[in-house]
């Protein structure tokens, strides 16, 4: 069992965790009713399961559809419409059970239902346990773009139960080992080598270890809580979680959206460690051993046809984070620690040198 503490909460990750959500739930989150809301994939058997752990009298369950096509105002506003009509008040509080879409809507939903109730964390996919959980962000998507819309709006328990990763369709498995592999790169050399070794032993759910995938959970939010501790509202530091998404974020545009986030990050990794040691950011083995790490756990390590450097650069550079001017990346110094310079966590980046990069 690990507790890593935030500021006004803690995570648990346990094996076997969702038994205590009712304890958690009272502990925490005192309300009068509980919303649980959850997509049809996780509804059974995960979300019944909270629902029975917190006895049925009070509590509600509101499905809807899987997937990132969920995260929109329209949804949000079903599911806030829907709390309403059933009668849910002030005195609530939402419990999201699922992946990162679930943990996103449901957060926003937290942080604007009557200005703000308390929430409870259960997620069910890898990147929701390591990324998307931890950190407060919530938000829905625009046709504009990805997280356009939303609040800073904290959790009060995040409640991760390895468990419930043995239903997680394979792909998405290896989806979430890229975000571990960005942190292990960004602040844990040792648990990047260990994340490698383990990669088969993980990658198999007839050989998976209860006790490493703890680990692995665990250690990754303790790398990004360490971050968001020091950073909540993204001023500085926390921009050392881009690494890869600059460029991932773009791959993932020019897809439509058809390749998963952790398949996009796991290119732009290796192409921005590369970038790095090509300026001489990085120590010259980082952008090797990145793309070790990155092939042994089955991502992909280039751009996908149709992803050509003009698109990508346009998309860059429409991306919501790139200031005017330079293009600015968050890159390693080696694996481990990450580059700073004149008061930020992000290096600018000559639009030539990315071109060079990103058509190598
Ligand atoms: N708030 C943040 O800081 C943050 C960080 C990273 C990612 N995100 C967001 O998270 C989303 C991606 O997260 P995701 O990959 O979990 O997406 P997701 O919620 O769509 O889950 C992926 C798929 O796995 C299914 N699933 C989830 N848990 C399952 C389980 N235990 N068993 C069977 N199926 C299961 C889901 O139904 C879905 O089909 C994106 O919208 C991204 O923007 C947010
Ligand atoms: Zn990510």
């Amino acid at each position: 069992m690990h507790s890593i503490s935030l500021p006004t909460y803690d995570v648990l990750v346990k094996h076997g965790a969702l038994a205590s959500v009712a304890d958690i739930a009272r502990s925490t989150t005192r309300a009068h009713r509980y919303a649980v809301i959850t997509d049809t994939n996780v509804v059974r058997p995960h979300a019944e399961r909270v629902v029975n752990e917190l006895g049925s009298v009070g509590t509600r369950t509101f499905t809807v559809p899987p997937g990132e096509s969920s995260k929109t105002r329209e949804t949000w506003a079903r599911v806030t419409d829907e709390m309403l009509e059933a009668g849910f008040g002030r005195d609530a509080a939402i419990i999201a059970v699922g992946g990162g879409v679930i943990g996103d809507l449901a957060g926003f939903v937290a942080a604007t239902f009557m200005r703000g109730i308390k929430y409870v964390q259960v997620p069910t996919s890898l990147i929701a346990m390591i990324d998307a959980s931890i950190g407060g962000k919530t938000g829905v998507d625009t046709p504009r773009g990805k997280n356009l819309v939303g609040a800073f709006h904290q959790p009060t328990a995040v409640l991760a139960d390895p468990a419930v990763l043995s239903t997680l369709p394979p792909e998405h498995f290896r989806a979430g080992l890229g975000e571990a592999i960005k942190h292990g790169v960004i602040a844990d050399a040792m648990y990047l080598e260990r994340t490698v070794t383990d990669v088969p032993m993980l990658l198999d759910r007839s050989t998976r270890r209860p006790d490493a995938t703890e680990a692995l959970v665990a250690r990754s939010i303790e790398i990004k809580a360490e971050i968001v501790r020091r950073d909540e509202r993204e001023h500085g530091l926390r921009q050392v979680l881009n690494f890869g998404h600059t460029i991932g974020h773009a791959i993932e545009a020019a897809s439509g959206y058809t390749l998963l986030h952790g398949e996009c990050v796991a290119v732009g990794m290796v192409y921005e460690a590369t970038m790095a040691v090509k300026m001489g950011v990085a120590t010259p083995g980082t952008a090797r051993d990145v793309k070790r790490a990155v092939e042994r756990v089955g991502l992909p390590t280039a751009l996908p046809p149709g992803a050509t450097v003009d698109k990508l650069l346009a998309l860059m550079r429409a991306d919501k984070k790139v200031r005017s001017g330079a293009l600015r990346f968050a890159l390693p110094r080696e694996i481990g620690a990450m580059a700073s310079g004149d008061g930020t966590w992000s290096v600018p980046v000559e639009e030539s040198v990315v071109r060079g990069v990103l058509a190598s």
